[in-house]
């Protein structure tokens, strides 16, 4: 980061944390409310979150509660090294480094397990599923943050192999309506620009997926001049790009028109050889779903075992005499490729995470083992504490109308 470049990894760590601080109302306003009754004193938290500074504010706000935090990342590449330092610098143990391989990435996680954690929050369910294979020993309940982690768990739970109760983050309104969609589709547009820095008005963007993330890339591409054109497998969500405006098509029909491709469907192989073979010469190809598996990286890898890395975050193949542009290696683009969602949107998502932190603290001994959803007072609160923070007043309905409402609109 420019202007920064003179001071050490751990102040550089400490002012992005301040940074993202100030537009974290949400965050703080819950740590000033609960700081005094300390409701994790005594309780080790596990983390498993990409590391950024809005992820430090919520680490630190667990802290400010009386939580014992160790952390470890949510994906290997999703590290930001200043953060990192400030960490650890705050005594927060961290089993991370910033750029890691598969295996290391695993390890991390599991030394994380093997401190037998009370509580476990995590984003992609990776720690989760390792937790249930080690045996899951102190852990009295967990919470997940992205769609595909969600994914994860529901088939655990519809085989009833759950071993503690979860409550799936990402399904709260004031989550996915928010970051899934505006996040995502910002910071998109962020490690589009960070990697490749091509003009986007005019460009052919396809879109696989048009789940909350595709609205969202899709909606910001098309502001920013792009032509955009999704492919669906779900008819409604189809229908619902065909009527936003977008052009709906196979991707079959449209692997050679395309001069740059997001996979966003939390699917596996969704860009596979039969459309990578017909691309066009110089195509950009990248991923905003959670997993590197949407692109079938397999085959680009066993095409040319020597790619050129042109650029940070973009590696050239030669595929039959074509330039295929691979960005952030298949990996979440708006993570590894750009700085990832900003502060405002990630206070949200985090308030979400400590409230029902807190829930599940409070009532585990009620709680089931299942995947639960954000108690709708949970969401509530965070969308009143939103408008709080931006500043924003709404309405509250009459007596006449609650009235009308729950008794009077049924006479006729
Ligand atoms: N990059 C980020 O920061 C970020 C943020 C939030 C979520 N995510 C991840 O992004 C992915 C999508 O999340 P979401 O909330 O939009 O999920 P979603 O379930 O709302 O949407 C996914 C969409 O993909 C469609 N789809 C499935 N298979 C397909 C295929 N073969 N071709 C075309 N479309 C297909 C589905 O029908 C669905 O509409 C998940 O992996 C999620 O975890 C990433």
């Amino acid at each position: 980061m420019s202007g920064t470049s003179n001071l050490d990894k751990i102040s550089q760590g400490r002012l992005s944390y301040n940074w993202a601080l100030k537009s974290m109302k949400i965050i703080s306003k819950i740590t000033e409310k609960y700081e005094k009754r300390k409701p994790l004193a005594g309780l080790d938290l596990a983390f498993c979150l990409h590391i950024t500074k809005e992820t430090s504010v919520l680490i630190m706000a667990a802290r400010k509660l009386g939580g014992n935090i160790i952390l470890c990342s949510a994906n290997p590449l999703s590290v930001q090294s200043d953060i990192l330092e400030f960490l650890k610098d705050n005594e927060i143990i961290v089993h991370a480094k910033t750029k890691m391989n598969e295996k290391e990435y695993l390890e991390n996680i599991k030394k994380v397990l093997n401190t037998n954690p009370d509580l476990i929050t995590d984003d992609g369910s990776t720690m989760h599923l390792y937790c249930h294979k080690m045996g899951s020993k102190n852990v009295i309940g967990g919470t997940e943050e992205t769609t595909s982690g969600i994914n994860r768990l529901q088939v655990l739970d519809t085989k009833k192999l759950l071993k503690y109760p979860i409550i799936g983050v990402n399904n709260a309104y004031t989550k996915y309506l928010f970051d899934n969609r505006y996040g995502t589709g910002q910071s998109t547009i962020d490690g589009i620009l960070r990697t490749t820095n091509i003009f986007i008005p005019g460009k052919n963007f396809i879109i696989l997926g048009y789940g909350w993330v595709g609205k969202g890339i899709s909606s910001c591409l098309r502001g920013l001049g792009a032509q955009v054109t999704v492919i669906e497998v779900n008819p409604i969500r189809a229908l619902e790009a065909y009527m936003d405006g977008y052009i709906v098509s196979r991707i079959e029909e449209v692997a050679d028109k395309g001069d740059f491709f997001i996979t966003c469907t939390g699917q596996k192989n969704v860009l596979r050889k039969e459309h990578i073979d017909r691309m066009k010469d110089g195509v950009f190809i990248a991923n905003a779903g959670h997993f590197d598996v949407e692109i079938d990286l397999r085959y680009i890898k066993q095409q040319d075992k020597n790619p050129i890395i042109v650029r940070p975050n973009v590696d050239s193949y030669n595929i039959n005499g074509k330039t295929v542009n691979l960005l952030s290696k298949g990996r979440v683009l708006n993570l590894v490729g750009g700085e990832g969602h900003s502060p405002e949107v990630m206070s949200l998502s985090f308030g979400n995470q400590l409230l029902s932190i807190l829930y599940i603290i409070e009532n585990h001994k009620k709680m089931q083992n299942h995947l639960y959803p954000v108690p709708k007072n949970i969401d509530n609160t965070i969308a009143k504490y939103a408008l709080e923070a931006f500043g924003i007043e709404i309405d509250n309905p009459t007596k006449e109308q609650l009235d009308y409402h729950n008794e009077v609109n049924i006479q006729i």
